[in-house]
């Protein structure tokens, strides 16, 4: 049977569904890419955005870029059923554009509602914009991949574990080289389990209320 985290995952992905918060990626995807794997994860990385491949068939990191993301987690050990995926934007920008600030904004509510719900051990940051993003500053992916640190969401901490980006990987070879470094890391900083402050208990997310148009009303990161 589902348990109450996986229920209210699925119930949030239905709701970004619906989403028309960003007019022009509501008009331009061909379908909503919200996740996958499971909720139960220890391990929960987010990219950036969906890019064609994804956008077609509806599931984050399934062109060459989820390939090698694939071979990393294998090389540690993991499948991608054992951990849990999502993106920063839940919609392709047209023609793979950045994701811009305005949209960031507007997918976050969901995403920091993924990071409660399945209240991971670590969260690895793939690339700038959601290390970025979860950080909520602007240091550069260079200056702190492979560094583990603390990080609280409202009463919940998780390890913070920014990397880059696997397309930043398969486009610069010295970047792959550190990619399977940081990722070789990994599982001494799983095996330490969680963060004494996740005793407390994650908080879970307000419902959506239907005059919020939908959307889970939550704090941005
Ligand atoms: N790049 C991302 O950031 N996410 C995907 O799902 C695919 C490629």
């Amino acid at each position: 049977m589902a348990d109450s985290a996986s229920q209210q995952e699925e119930a949030l992905g239905e709701l970004a569904i619906g989403c028309t918060r960003c007019s022009q990626l509501a008009a331009t995807r061909t379908q909503v890419v919200f996740a996958s794997g499971t909720t139960n994860a220890d391990l929960m990385l987010i990219g950036e955005a969906p890019g064609a491949s994804e956008d077609r068939e509806g599931t984050p990191f399934v062109g060459a870029s989820g390939k090698l993301l694939s071979g990393l987690l294998a090389g540690i050990g993991l499948t991608r059923e054992e951990v849990y995926v999502t993106n920063v934007l839940k919609c392709r920008p047209p023609d793979n554009r950045d994701p811009r600030a305005d949209e960031i904004a507007n997918c976050a509510p969901f995403l920091r509602s993924q990071v409660e719900l399945v209240a991971p051990i670590v969260v690895v940051t793939l690339g700038n914009f959601a290390t970025k993003l979860l950080r909520q500053d602007d240091t550069a992916i260079t200056a702190i991949h492979g560094k583990a640190a603390l990080h609280s969401f409202g009463a919940m901490t998780v390890w913070l574990y920014p990397v880059f980006h696997p397309a930043a990987a398969l486009y610069r070879r010295p970047n792959l080289e550190l990619l399977r470094e940081d990722f070789a890391r990994l599982p001494k900083l799983l095996a330490a389990g969680a963060p004494k402050q996740r005793a407390t208990g994650a908080p879970k997310p307000k419902s959506a209320r239907a005059e919020d148009g939908g959307v889970p009303q939550l704090d941005l990161f």
